[in-house]
């Protein structure tokens, strides 16, 4: 049974990253329609949000791979004037939309269902967030997708990544690690702070602009 179930759980992970859009779109919406994910509902006090608050300035913020609408709601209404809010679920988005309803913050946020690979937002950005959904994307991915949305980057905007890549037993998971190296090779980073021995860690980084 736990044999069956762990091959279950590696098939849709891999689905979930290299699947096509459409195949991606229901395993995500099949998850968000149950109680899957109602565990993070409320992560009121999350440490990302200190660090979005720095970095945004008060402006914009792009965040990829939403979900059922967290960020939008339980950052600081004050920290920001709009938020754009992107996944491939319809079913989290509905949660996000109806939480922001009842939040009073439907002026501000707003929200789109895309594939974050293919999405091509109309503005640039103060922050542009990838909140536990970095995992979803392809190694070979992880450049080209940031260098695609640096150019959806303010001049002193910032890229934040929130993800654990402990794997609980003093090291990191390989793949992770992968990412946070390509990370700390092609951009600047500014803060790297990791919450608890085997907690998320959480990445702040520009690109590496041409000196003026
Ligand atoms: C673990 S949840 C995190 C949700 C939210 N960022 C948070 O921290 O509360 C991962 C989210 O990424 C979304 N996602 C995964 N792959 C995606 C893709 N290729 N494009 C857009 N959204 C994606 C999923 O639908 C899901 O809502």
């Amino acid at each position: 049974m736990q044999m069956a179930q762990r091959t279950i759980t590696v098939m849709r992970g891999l689905l979930k990253r290299y699947g096509s859009s459409k195949i991606k779109m229901a395993l995500w919406d099949q998850e968000f329609s149950g109680t899957h994910w109602d565990f993070i509902d409320d992560t009121a006090g999350d440490c990302v949000y200190a660090h979005l608050e720095k970095h945004l300035n008060k402006g914009s913020i792009l965040d990829l791979g939403c979900g059922p609408g967290n960020t939008a709601n339980e950052l600081a209404a004050s920290a920001y004037t709009s938020y754009v809010g992107v996944d491939i679920s319809e079913a989290a988005l509905a949660k996000a939309r109806k939480r922001t309803e009842e939040n009073g913050r439907s002026a501000k946020n707003s929200f789109a269902c895309s594939d974050f690979l293919s999405y091509r937002p109309s503005q640039q950005f103060d922050v542009i967030l990838f909140r536990e959904s970095m995992y979803h994307v392809p190694l070979g991915k992880v450049k080209p997708i940031l260098d695609h949305f640096s150019k959806h980057l303010k001049d002193e905007g910032a890229f934040v990544v929130r993800m654990s890549i402990s794997d609980g037993k003093g090291g990191n998971k390989q793949r992770l690690q992968a990412m946070v190296d390509i990370i700390e090779t092609g951009f600047n980073v500014l803060e790297k702070s990791q919450y608890g021995e085997s907690g998320p860690e959480v990445i702040v980084f520009r690109p590496k602009r041409p000196q003026r």
